[in-house]
């Protein structure tokens, strides 16, 4: 979500002139997209922002911008704390960030928040052509696979997380919306698209959105996009397992561009822990979900979210998180320590473990999903697989597989171009990536 909205404000500068460089030094405007998901990513950015007090000193000329949800949040703290920041933008407000520079002096910070509760209608069309990608990123992916954001934030309360503030309401963009930037995209070479909201599966239910006289939910928006006509690859994140119904489930075996791949977050495989969390699924409920996943694409790559440590695990609610690795055998996951988040249920609750604690669940439970993860990739060696080529240089080549694994090829012929679908044998499995070669029949 936030590479798509740190896309959306770089090609807003593109628009109004500004152009990018990879130099902080040469930079008459520096911009922080933030996050506030978790503490430790709050911290960065406060220390980001102290180490940028010296630039500003040397170059006073230089204006500093705050956007995202650390912004949102925080906004009145960095102007008490940051004289000199420029700029302090909310999430509501990125696409006038030019305007908003425009306005701001540089001698007074200005702030620019919205009420989260006050969301447009509907999430503006972004003007102007998408491509090429903004230079936000290293790899040369951006330019053939984008996001596009089909809604914005989320009513679901879950006990630990900050994006109901900081994001407000669910807001589902209009389907013609997001079919016209879809085809604008194709058109200017995009192979792969993946649908984003914080919970895609409830796309359309919060503001209906409609086609002629029928209701219209992501089950139909994923029918509708995957039919558009050069669209390779798509994909969609994040999926609430509450709200994964049997009709999405089944588009994994009726809709051929449609990646056989997951995020499925579940947090806690304890039932105790996800009431806590406030998640309204069980463990059961979730397994009966991923089996039949599995059942109609056996081919699917699931990968999920976990907190451990959340205010009152104990030791056998984490046991059973450990267990449901054992049982889902995840091909990868993001876990986290549990952090308190402002104005969150969960930060008032009792039973915080200490950080110690949390730490060493986390390394037991990161410990144990390395070695499934490495089991998992050893499944794919001496298969052939198709992979999107990300970059090509010095006989160097890395791409991604339908199931978002990553593939290094080495002596690739360099006439395969970034954007390519080639085919690859994958001849060796690591913890995190995969190597291949391309068969000489292929070349
Ligand atoms: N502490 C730790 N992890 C969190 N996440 C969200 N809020 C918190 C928190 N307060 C994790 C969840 C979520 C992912 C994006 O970040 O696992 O799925
Ligand atoms: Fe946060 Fe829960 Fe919404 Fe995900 S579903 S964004 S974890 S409140």
């Amino acid at each position: 979500m936030n590479i798509r909205d740190s896309e959306i404000m770089a090609q807003k500068l593109a628009e109004a002139g500004y152009l990018e460089t990879s130099v902080l030094e040469d930079a008459s405007l520096i911009l922080l997209n933030t996050c506030s998901v978790r503490g430790k990513a709050e911290q960065k950015v406060f220390s980001m922002l102290g180490s940028l007090r010296k630039l500003k000193a040397e170059n006073p000329d230089l204006k500093i911008c705050v956007a995202g949800c650390v912004a949102q949040q925080e906004g009145q703290k960095i102007i008490d704390r940051m004289e000199h920041v420029n700029l302090v933008i909310g999430t509501q407000h990125i696409y006038n960030i030019p305007e908003l520079l425009e306005r701001s002096t540089n001698n007074k910070t200005a702030i620019n928040l919205s009420d989260s509760y006050e969301i447009p209608k509907y999430i503006p069309q972004v003007s102007g052509h998408p491509a090429p990608a903004p230079q936000i990123s290293d790899s040369q992916q951006f330019q053939f696979s984008r996001f596009v954001t089909i809604m914005q934030g989320c009513n679901n309360f879950c006990t630990y997380c900050v994006v109901p503030y900081t994001r407000g309401r669910e807001v589902s963009r209009k389907a013609t919306d997001i079919v016209n930037e879809i085809q604008t995209l194709i058109e200017a070479g995009v192979v792969e698209i993946t649908l984003l909201g914080q919970n895609v599966n409830s796309y359309g239910c919060t503001n209906p959105v409609t086609h002629g006289a029928l209701p219209y939910s992501f089950p139909d928006l994923l029918a509708e996009v995957s039919s558009i006509s050069g669209l390779q690859r798509l994909r969609f994140t994040t999926s609430h397992p509450k709200d994964l119904s049997e009709r999405l489930i089944e588009c994994f075996d009726q809709i051929d561009n449609l990646c056989p791949q997951i995020h499925l977050p579940v947090q806690s495989g304890s039932d105790r822990i996800l009431k806590r969390m406030n998640r309204k699924y069980c463990i059961s409920d979730y397994l009966e979900k991923v089996d039949l996943l599995k059942a109609i694409r056996p081919d699917i790559a699931i990968t999920t979210d976990i907190i451990v440590g959340f205010p009152g695990e104990t030791e056998e609610d984490f046991q059973q998180t450990l267990e449901l690795l054992e049982r889902v055998r995840y091909h990868g996951s993001f876990s986290f320590k549990y952090s308190d988040r402002p104005e969150t249920r969960a930060a008032d609750l009792d039973g915080k473990l200490s950080e110690a604690e949390k730490g060493r669940r986390l390394q037991e439970f990161q410990k144990r999903q390395d070695e499934i993860s490495l089991e998992r990739n050893r499944e794919y060696v001496g298969y052939q697989k198709s992979i999107l080529v990300e970059n090509n240089s010095e006989g160097k080549m890395m791409g991604r597989t339908v199931t978002n694994h990553i593939v290094h090829v080495e002596q690739a012929p360099d006439h395969i171009v970034p954007g390519s679908l080639v085919t690859a044998e994958i001849i060796h499995a690591g913890r995190h990536s995969l190597k291949g070669a391309i068969p000489p029949s292929r070349i």
